[in-house]
This record gives C-alpha cells, sequence and structure tokens, in this order.
C-alpha cells in the first residue's frame, strides 16, 4: 500500500506546537484515565461546541467501549470573530440530554481565562443539577491554576489554532496545534 505523504504546514502557521502524533497519544493516555477513573458508571461527555469537536470525537474512542458514554454538546461564545475574550460567556446551543444526577466530563479544547468553564461548571451543576462535573481541558494556557481535572498539556501563552481551535472560524481542521503567525491576526 502506498503511503501518504504528511500534509504541507499551512502557510499561516509559524511552527507548529503539537503535532498529530503528540495529541493522539496524549488522547488515548486521557482516555485510558477517564475509563478507569468512571468504570462502572455511566459517563456524560460534553464537548464546548465548535472548539472541541475534535478532540470530543477522538477522545470517546479513547474511551473503554464497555464504559456506558452519553454524548452531548453544549454551545457558548465569549469571543465572537475577535481574539480577545469579552469575559461575557453566554450559551449559544443548549444541551440536548438532560443531565440532573449525572456524572459531566465538561471537554474543552483551550482553557485561557478559565471564564467558560467557570460559567459551564455552575450551569451544570447549578441550573442542570448534575451529580459532578470535572473538566478535561485539551490546552490550558494557565494550567497552575488547576481549572482542569484532566489535562492534555500546558500551552504558552501564544495563540494557536488548529485540532479544532479557531481564528475567526479558520483552521479548525488541521490535524495538528501551531502558532499562528501573528501577521494574520494584526492585519485583520
Ligand atoms: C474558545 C475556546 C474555549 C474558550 C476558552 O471558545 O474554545 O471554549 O474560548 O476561553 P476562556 O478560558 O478565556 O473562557 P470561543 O468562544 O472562541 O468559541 P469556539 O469554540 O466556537 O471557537
Amino acid at each position: 500500500m502506498a503511503m501518504l505523504a504528511a500534509a504541507p504546514i499551512h502557510l499561516d502557521i509559524e511552527r507548529v506546537l503539537l503535532t498529530e502524533a503528540q495529541i493522539q497519544q496524549r488522547v488515548r493516555e486521557l482516555g485510558a484515565q477517564l475509563s478507569a477513573d468512571y468504570a462502572g458508571r455511566t459517563l456524560t461527555l460534553v464537548g464546548v461546541f465548535a472548539g472541541a469537536t475534535l478532540f470530543l470525537a477522538d477522545l470517546i474512542r479513547a474511551i473503554d467501549p464497555t464504559l456506558k458514554v452519553h454524548l452531548d454538546v453544549v454551545g457558548v461564545s465569549s469571543y465572537g470573530a475577535g481574539k480577545t475574550s469579552n469575559g461575557r460567556p453566554t450559551i449559544t446551543q443548549m444541551p440536548e440530554l438532560l443531565m440532573f444526577g449525572r456524572d459531566v466530563v465538561l471537554v474543552e479544547d483551550i482553557i485561557d481565562t478559565g471564564t467558560t468553564v467557570a460559567f459551564l461548571r455552575e450551569q451544570f451543576q447549578m441550573v442542570f443539577g448534575a451529580r459532578s462535573v470535572r473538566v478535561c481541558a485539551l490546552l490550558d494556557k494557565q494550567p497552575q491554576l488547576c481549572r482542569a481535572d484532566y489535562l492534555g498539556f500546558a500551552c504558552d501563552p501564544e495563540f494557536v489554532v488548529g485540532y479544532g481551535l479557531d481564528y475567526a472560524e479558520g483552521y479548525r481542521g488541521l490535524s495538528y496545534v501551531g502558532v499562528l503567525k501573528s501577521r494574520v491576526y494584526q492585519t485583520a
């Protein structure tokens, strides 16, 4: 069988921060950790749409298939088309599933200011009545604040895109995470 050539790095990417192989390896580890921690229980995975959808799709496949997993998404946004948070998240799409009494793992692509996960944790517990809420994030820009119960990677405070992360809705489909060239957003 012919080998597929690796896709070239996007011209707007300064450097690759996490390769596809590094991401997939870490996702497998996180899946194994979740499988052990939730063994014998029913888990509800709720991904934050749209950024976490790639991570969510890979994560559920890395979880022990004998575990029953409810899958859902919540839409929340505080960035609009810009690159800085306005600090006021709003739910733009309600989860389909009832969370009452359930063990929920909120799946995020990245934690930056922490506003989104703090807001959703509170909503899931206080409004939707989840029994427990843990956070599984691929990236955290301030990991010392311990905002994720399960964390893929610490991330320097750079503007990163790819593997679900966007800039003005671009770059989400990259299979790696890369630092965006500053000229892209400085000229926008
Ligand atoms: C991004 C990201 C997180 C959030 C993190 O979402 O996907 O949900 O920002 O930032 P915070 O920790 O400062 O709250 P965004 O609002 O850009 O929406 P998107 O997922 O649709 O890109």
